[in-house]
């Protein structure tokens, strides 16, 4: 069994909100249907989303209420980026953008070429001034942590202000190749799983969240 390099398990906040727990759980279950499955995703998400944003700067703002002027507190800086890893990072963006309308999306899509076990990108979108906004990389599962390190190292070359990893369950292999690769990127988790099977998936996990998510198992 792999164990957690304690400085990377430093670099990971595991959300154990009671309702995210919660949810985590129900989606588990091999029963929960499609629509639950994406239902409950979606619901996670919007949870998780506000503790990855804990940390974004405020500007003061005047403002007039209907009795007197006064001033409040507004996000600072350009729009968030939500960064899909395709394609189940695209179950998780509904979900943070009811919680944060107004950031952009773009998609990172990445197959492993079976010869040389490389990743190669397939699909690379971003919106313009990456270099002005901070970026939230959303994939619910990071599981070896090979895509995942390979799609931020293809985002840092838009050199965005910073970058956050939003995932549902990872494993201490994942949570180890990130910080290898990238000790600069905070990983948000709802659980750390024993770690991988000989497939590639996380053990206890919750199965493919691609085929989950979209039906197609
Ligand atoms: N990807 C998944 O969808 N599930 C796993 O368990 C691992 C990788």
């Amino acid at each position: 069994m792999v164990t957690i390099d304690p400085a990377a398990r430093a670099n990971v906040t595991l959300i154990d909100h009671p309702l995210v727990q919660h949810k985590l759980t129900l989606m588990r279950k091999k029963e929960a249907s499609t629509s639950s499955f994406r239902r409950l995703l979606n619901e996670l998400a919007g949870l998780m989303i506000y503790e990855v944003c804990r940390d974004m700067p405020l500007q003061d703002l005047e403002i007039e209420t209907p009795l007197e002027t006064t001033t409040g507190k507004v996000i600072d800086g350009k729009k968030l980026v939500f960064a899909s890893v395709l394609r189940a990072g695209n179950g998780i963006l509904d979900g943070v953008l009811s919680v944060v309308p107004g950031a952009r999306v773009g998609h990172v899509g990445l197959y492993r070429d079976p010869k040389t076990l490389q990743a190669v990108e397939y699909y690379f979108k971003m919106p313009s001034n990456m270099e002005e906004r901070d970026v939230v990389v959303v994939d619910p599962m990071l599981a070896t942590g090979n895509s995942a390190a390979a799609a931020v190292t293809r985002l840092k070359a838009c050199k965005p202000k910073s970058i956050k990893f939003l995932c549902l369950l990872t494993c201490p292999e994942g949570i180890n190749t990130m910080y290898k690769e990238h000790p600069d990127v905070r990983i948000f988790t709802a659980a750390i799983d024993r770690g991988l099977n000989d497939h590639g998936y996380i053990m206890p996990g919750l199965g493919d969240a691609g085929d989950r998510i979209f039906g197609t198992q």
